[in-house]
């Protein structure tokens, strides 16, 4: 079998591991890939490419699955163009996809269907939000509509730090689009997780849970990431929410989608904030979150391509995914200066040594492989180091002795990733 891979971070890398592992036989194609992913896979190009020129390049290599990483693609109709010229895709539609692409869309699909969520309200200029703000108690959330790579959200602690903000957005228009909607929505107490399940819209199969580290240093504190580690399951994932989740949420999410005829084929991930008053949907996103698949996929013992054609042959029904029992930490390692600026282009050294002596796997994000086989720095998260072991403090130890081994300029990494709830 042909597959080909769309993007270029640990999210995509872990993909590529997970079907390499499950079957060594496959031809995986990733598109554009990573230093990394190269080892694992063919990279095809060093850039991504619009729609119809991944479909091009689908169709001459004769790819039997295409499966999208990243949100964009999805947003942009990919999944509506490979269907219509008759190839196979794994990943929602557009109309699908507005779950995550418009915060409103969300926002109003979860109100429309009883699902619980922060109150909220939809601005379209600085004065209005302005107006609603003086309103309201801070903290508050105000999130752009659009798209953002994760930089369109920020939790306001007060007026200075709301204007600033909307200054940024309306003033500065640092997302670059038409797109004047805001939504502001109130501030919610708790222990954030992420919920994955994979669906066909008639039914869902769910994966195991993990929660994601946000900010950037230890103790969660400082600016938002798009992700500093990861693990699973964590503790505040008991039987009660796992009922809850399932009856108050994802049910009433497909059955919004039914009824909005949207043919939703996919992973949906729900963000939650687990609150005193159960849990509450923060977001969703059309496609595996990242750093989670790489602690979600490591402890997968089913065959994952084969849960992605029955996604996309609606018979998920007859799927059911076998999980290790066992823990999963990832440790991200970044850039110096990121989630700020920092420099790329850093060498990356003692890989080898890292999993020679210790039992992880990593998977790349930002890095790039030289000709002369020298990895360097190419992104803000450069590295995820993951492990999985029956016990959560062993996997941790693990995971931070191999942190220790890999060296580039400017590496930073939390000491926490698995600590607390
Ligand atoms: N209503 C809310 N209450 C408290 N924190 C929130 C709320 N909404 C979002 N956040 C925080 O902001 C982060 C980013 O928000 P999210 O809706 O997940 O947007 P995105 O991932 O697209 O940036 C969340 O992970 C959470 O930490
Ligand atoms: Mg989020």
């Amino acid at each position: 079998m042909k597959i080909l891979v769309l993007g270029s971070g640990g999210r995509e890398h872990a993909i590529v591991w997970k079907m390499k592992k499950d079957n060594g036989r496959d031809r995986v194609f990733a598109l554009p890939g990573n230093g990394g992913i190269s080892e694992d896979a063919e990279c095809l190009t060093d850039g991504f490419s619009d729609p119809e020129e991944v479909a091009r390049i689908a169709s001459h290599l004769n790819i039997d699955l295409t499966v999208v990483g990243p949100e964009v693609p999805l947003s942009e109709g990919i999944t509506d163009l490979f269907n219509r010229k008759g190839l196979k895709i794994f990943g929602p539609c557009r109309k699908g996809s507005a779950l995550e692409s418009s915060k409103l869309f969300a926002k109003e699909f979860m109100k429309k269907y009883g699902i619980p969520t922060a109150d909220f309200i939809a601005v379209n200029s600085i004065e209005e939000a302005v107006s609603v703000l003086e309103k309201r108690e801070f903290p508050c959330v105000i999130k752009y509509d659009g798209l953002a790579a994760g930089k369109g959200v920020q939790v306001s602690e007060d007026m200075k730090q709301a204007k600033e903000f909307l200054c940024k957005i309306y003033d500065y228009n640092i997302f670059g689009s038409e797109n004047r909607t805001v939504v502001i929505e109130d501030c919610l107490k708790g222990t954030e997780m992420s919920y994955l399940v994979f669906t066909d819209t008639e039914g869902f199969v769910p994966m195991v849970p993990a929660k994601d580290y946000k900010r950037v240093f230890d103790g969660d504190i400082g600016p938002n990431t798009g992700g500093m580690g990861c693990y699973s399951p964590p503790p505040v994932f008991t039987p009660e929410i796992e009922k809850h989740i399932k009856e108050r949420v994802v049910v009433p999410t497909l059955k919004g989608l039914q009824r909005e005829n949207i043919d939703y084929r996919g992973v949906l991930y729900f963000g939650f904030m687990i609150t005193e008053q159960g849990p509450f949907v923060l977001e969703y996103n059309v496609r595996f979150g990242d750093p989670e698949t790489q602690v979600i996929l490591p402890r997968m013992e089913s065959n994952l391509t084969e849960i992605m054609e029955a996604v996309i042959e609606r018979s998920l029904n007859k799927v059911k995914i076998r999980w290790s029992d066992k823990k999963s930490v990832c440790v991200i390692l970044a850039s110096g200066g990121y989630p700020g600026e920092y420099e790329k282009g850093k060498e990356i050294k003692g890989l080898n040594e890292a999993v020679k002596n210790e039992d992880v796997t990593l998977f790349h994000a930002g890095t790039i492989k030289k000709e002369d086989g020298r990895f360097m720095t190419s992104g803000g998260r450069v590295l995820g180091i993951t492990t999985v072991d029956g016990s959560l403090t062993k996997a941790r130890e693990k995971v931070y002795r191999a942190a220790d081994i890999i060296e580039f300029e400017g590496k930073h990494y939390r000491k926490d990733i698995g600590d607390f709830q």
